[in-house]
């Protein structure tokens, strides 16, 4: 019998995240059956199967009359759960231990950095200044999590293994060795006035969207050798709240901040966020999905379905995440 095709509707990203480069790629790992690329090539919906998407346009989905199975190509799914006729369909999400890594690698740098005062060193270098700035134990910071989920514990656990003293805030109670977990609203203002460092590594939801705002930021504590405590956003740029953050960083509210993400993507050129002193601008690449891995990763999880296993990394639709 012939296998149901996959379909790719995939839009924006590097030129590695090309549809042309996903087509090849799926075309290898799944040579058993056929792979079109939406919406150029031709074919017939009542064929499609599976669908693997990066932000597809809203209702490419619904015109699927045969779709059995839709795989987000990142770890995020608000711009593909956004779409209001988006089928109910299971919904499998990245979670991969090498797209993990590579966030942990970059919330370890950016805590690190603004804890061994990097920016302020760079700046001195610039002016030719030999000016020693006060250095002090990891211990002395407290860095708070946002999101303890695949990503937030695996970089809890680094840093907790760096010396911080390392809390973590989410939604439901969890439990992590030498991390102090704190869970649900009513617990966000007791993780925050420990918190030195706040990274932030939660899915966008109606429930977290322009959660990181100045009444946030007001919470965190003040009292450490950092000073004014500092931010750290890899989750979306819809959780932050940006005109807060520059009126944060200009009145010592925050001390400095490091955004991977942002509002509207690519950052405009002309965004008062690019020139901000305090500011480290990445263009959302903390943590890249490598295309191959998830090819193959995708593969594995419609051989696992054809052979009536449960999918993995399943989105739970009521939570959106
Ligand atoms: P995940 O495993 O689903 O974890 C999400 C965490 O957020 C969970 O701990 C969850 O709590 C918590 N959470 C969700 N809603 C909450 C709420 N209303 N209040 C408190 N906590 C809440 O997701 P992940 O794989 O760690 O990825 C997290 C996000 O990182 C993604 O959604 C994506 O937006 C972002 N990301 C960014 C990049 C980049 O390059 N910048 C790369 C990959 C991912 P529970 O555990 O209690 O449910
Ligand atoms: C990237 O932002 C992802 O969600 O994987």
């Amino acid at each position: 019998m012939e296998k149901g095709t996959l379909a790719l509707a995939i839009t924006g990203g590097s030129d590695n995240w090309s549809p042309a480069r996903w087509k090849a790629r799926f075309g290898e790992v799944c040579a058993d059956r056929r792979v079109v690329l939406l919406p150029d090539d031709a074919c017939a919906p009542d064929d499609v199967a599976y669908a693997a998407v990066w932000k597809p346009r809203h209702g490419v989905l619904a015109a699927l009359p045969a779709l059995r199975v839709i795989f987000n190509l990142g770890a995020g799914v608000d711009a593909l759960v956004a779409d209001p006729t988006l089928p109910d369909l299971p919904v499998v999400r990245v979670a991969d231990a090498d797209l993990t890594g590579r966030m942990t690698e970059y919330v370890v740098l950016h805590v690190l950095a603004h804890h061994r005062r990097l920016f302020a060193l760079r700046a001195d270098q610039q002016r030719h200044l030999w000016q020693p700035r006060e250095q002090w134990a990891a211990g002395a910071l407290g860095v708070g999590i946002m999101g303890l989920g695949v990503l937030g514990a695996d970089a809890a656990q680094v840093l907790r293994r760096l010396g911080f003293q390392v809390a973590g805030w989410s939604a439901h109670p969890k439990s992590i060795e030498g991390v102090a977990c704190f869970a649900g609203r009513e617990q966000l203002s007791a993780f925050l006035r420990r918190t030195n460092i706040l990274v932030c590594l939660l899915p966008l939801t109606p429930q977290t969207r322009h959660i990181l705002d100045r009444a946030l930021f007001a919470q965190l504590d003040r009292t450490s050798p950092l000073g004014a405590p500092v931010l750290i956003n890899a989750g979306r740029g819809g959780l932050q709240v940006e005109r807060d953050i520059l009126a944060c960083l200009d009145d010592g509210t925050l001390g400095g901040a490091t955004l991977d993400v942002f509002e509207t993507e690519p950052l405009p050129p002309d965004s008062p966020l690019w020139s901000h002193p305090g500011l480290v601008v990445t263009p959302h690449n903390a943590a890249d999905t490598d295309p191959d891995a998830i090819a193959a990763y995708v593969a594995a999880q419609i051989a696992r379905f054809e052979a009536g296993e449960p999918l993995q990394n399943v989105v739970d639709p009521a939570r959106g995440y």
